[in-house]
């Protein structure tokens, strides 16, 4: 198993009560499956992804990975996890808008890695992957919406992660281009043997996964193994 979780839950709480958007949830994440989260608004989706990323502490559960236990109340141990293993796709791109495709890629390589000649090479082979090689210096306003998306696919690839959290990745696309970036997303998946996680409304993306997960009110509502 990649990631595991047990009994989780995130309690928000705010001055007019609390509620569990995660509440007393267990799951196992296989090595190299492409599973889909869906549900109605307000389900929990996205809150799960960002616990799975480390990006939110839930409030009690435990979560392992590769079959040891993160210590979740430490900033710096999941710092560590989610740059070493971790890739995001939201459904706004959050690419940088000064920055060309390439420079949008390369800036996530340079945070680990200074060697420029290095991870000049390495984004170009991802914005080659993502099939924008004709594309390096064009600013985000200068690309269409799927190729803005390929790019945030590209820079959430550049250090290889082992899990790629993908939320409504392509909320804002066409049904013709989700169907070209679900593809690059089966193609990472089957080819690199990354690990997806992707939550989305669309009956047809969810279709894209080996494992169709259903939240209701934060609970597993079903699970099936395609
Ligand atoms: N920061 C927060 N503070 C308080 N409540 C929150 C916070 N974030 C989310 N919630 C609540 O937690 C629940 C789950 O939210 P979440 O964003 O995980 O849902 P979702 O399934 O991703 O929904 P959507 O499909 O609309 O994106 C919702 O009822 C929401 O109102
Ligand atoms: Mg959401």
């Amino acid at each position: 198993m990649l990631i595991q979780i047990n009994n989780l839950t995130k309690t928000y709480q705010r001055h007019d009560g609390a509620i569990n958007a995660v509440d007393n949830l267990s799951l196992d994440i296989p090595k190299g499956s492409f599973v889909t989260i869906t549900g109605a608004s307000g389900s929990g989706k996205t809150t799960l992804l960002l616990i799975l990323g480390g990006l939110l502490q839930p409030t009690s559960g435990k979560m392992s990975y590769n079959a040891r236990e993160l210590d979740l109340l430490k900033e710096k141990d999941m710092a560590t996890f989610r740059s070493n293993h971790v890739g995001f796709v939201m459904q706004s791109f959050a690419l940088v808008p000064y920055l060309t495709a390439l420079e949008n890629i390369s800036i996530a390589l340079n945070v680990k890695d200074k060697d420029n000649d290095k991870n000049r090479k390495r984004a170009l082979e991802l914005l080659e992957w993502v099939g924008l090689s004709d594309r390096t210096t064009h600013y985000p306003k200068e690309l269409s919406a799927g190729q803005q998306q390929r790019v945030a696919i590209a820079r959430a690839l550049a250090n290889n992660p082992d899990l790629l959290l993908a939320d409504e990745p392509t909320g804002n696309l066409d049904p013709s281009l989700s169907e070209e970036i679900l593809g690059i997303l089966k193609d990472i998946n089957q080819k690199q043997g990354t690990t997806v996680v992707m939550v989305t409304h669309s009956p047809m993306a969810a279709e894209y996964g080996d494992t169709k997960i259903q939240l209701k009110n934060g609970k597993l509502h079903t699970n099936e193994k395609v």
